[in-house]
């Protein structure tokens, strides 16, 4: 049996952090495990990423937006995710998925949810999270922290850790400015940031089963540990890598 968990919560709320410790407890037990995050994970979705959070795209109209969100999903879903759960019985661990595109595109920007509905669900093929692990931060405090861990970058720290080896060279030229932990969105003002809060919400109100709720201005440590025995009841119906000989 497989499992895909999702990490939602406002920017800087500490998804990666607790996303990477939980891929790491995970395998470390023994379990087929990968993480991807969004927009991203593909070498396709990568470029996308690259188009949606370039500080210099000031133009870019909300119709786009969602569209480019969406089609990176669907690439995601299709070459990665879909695969890794259904052909390989394995874990899938997501940073942001479609109530990404719910709160931030619908609750942050006004955009019609029942519309963004309907893209999701041609995106994704209906593909729904088992489970969601929502990190629960005020949006001041997230932006603050990313803006603390911003820092100018070389122009080769635009492909970090999380991306797919892509065609690196042909970075368009003056994203050497942009740093990837302060980006287009990030930049946005702080009422758009507070929707999306009250979005997530709106969100877990409408089906909490699904939503594991964490504070997440805990301790790095609490919170992983949290999370371990959240997961736990769900993880020993995945069957465990056999081991090398
Ligand atoms: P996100 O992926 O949600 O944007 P990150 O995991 O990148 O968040 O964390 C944003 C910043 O906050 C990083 O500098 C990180 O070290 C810090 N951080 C993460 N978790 C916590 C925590 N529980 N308490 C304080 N700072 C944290
Ligand atoms: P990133 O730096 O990866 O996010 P985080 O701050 O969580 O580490 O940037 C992703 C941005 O894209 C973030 O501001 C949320 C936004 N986003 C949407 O607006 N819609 C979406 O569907 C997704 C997946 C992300």
């Amino acid at each position: 049996m497989s499992l895909f968990i999702t990490f939602e919560g406002i920017d800087g709320s500490g998804k990666s952090t607790q996303i990477q410790m939980l891929y790491e407890y995970l395998q470390a037990r023994g379990y087929p495990v990968i993480k991807v995050r969004e927009p991203g994970g593909t070498t396709i979705s990568d470029w996308i990423r690259r188009i949606l959070l370039d500080l210099r795209h000031t133009e870019m109209a909300t119709t786009t937006e969602t569209l480019l969100f969406s089609a990176a999903r669907a690439q995601l879903v299709i070459e990665t995710i879909r695969p890794y759960l259904f052909d390989h019985g394995g874990i899938v661990l997501c940073d942001r998925y479609a109530d990404s595109t719910y709160a931030y595109q619908g609750y942050g920007l006004g955009r019609d949810l029942a519309e963004l509905r309907m893209v999701t669900a041609m995106a994704t093929g209906g593909l729904q999270p088992d489970i969601t692990i929502f990190l629960d931060l005020r949006a001041e405090e997230g932006l603050e922290r990313k803006r603390v861990k911003q820092q100018p970058l070389r122009r080769a720290s635009l492909t970090n850790s999380w991306e797919i080896e892509g065609p690196a060279d042909a970075v368009p030229q003056g994203a050497a400015t942009q740093t990837p932990e302060w980006n287009r969105l990030d930049a946005r003002e702080l009422a758009y940031h507070q929707r999306v809060e009250m979005g997530y919400r709106e969100l877990i109100a409408e089906s909490p089963e699904r939503w594991h709720i964490f504070d997440a201005r805990q301790s790095i440590d609490t919170l992983a540990q949290q999370i371990q025995i959240a997961v736990e009841p769900m993880i020993e119906h995945v069957r465990l890598l056999e081991p090398e000989t």
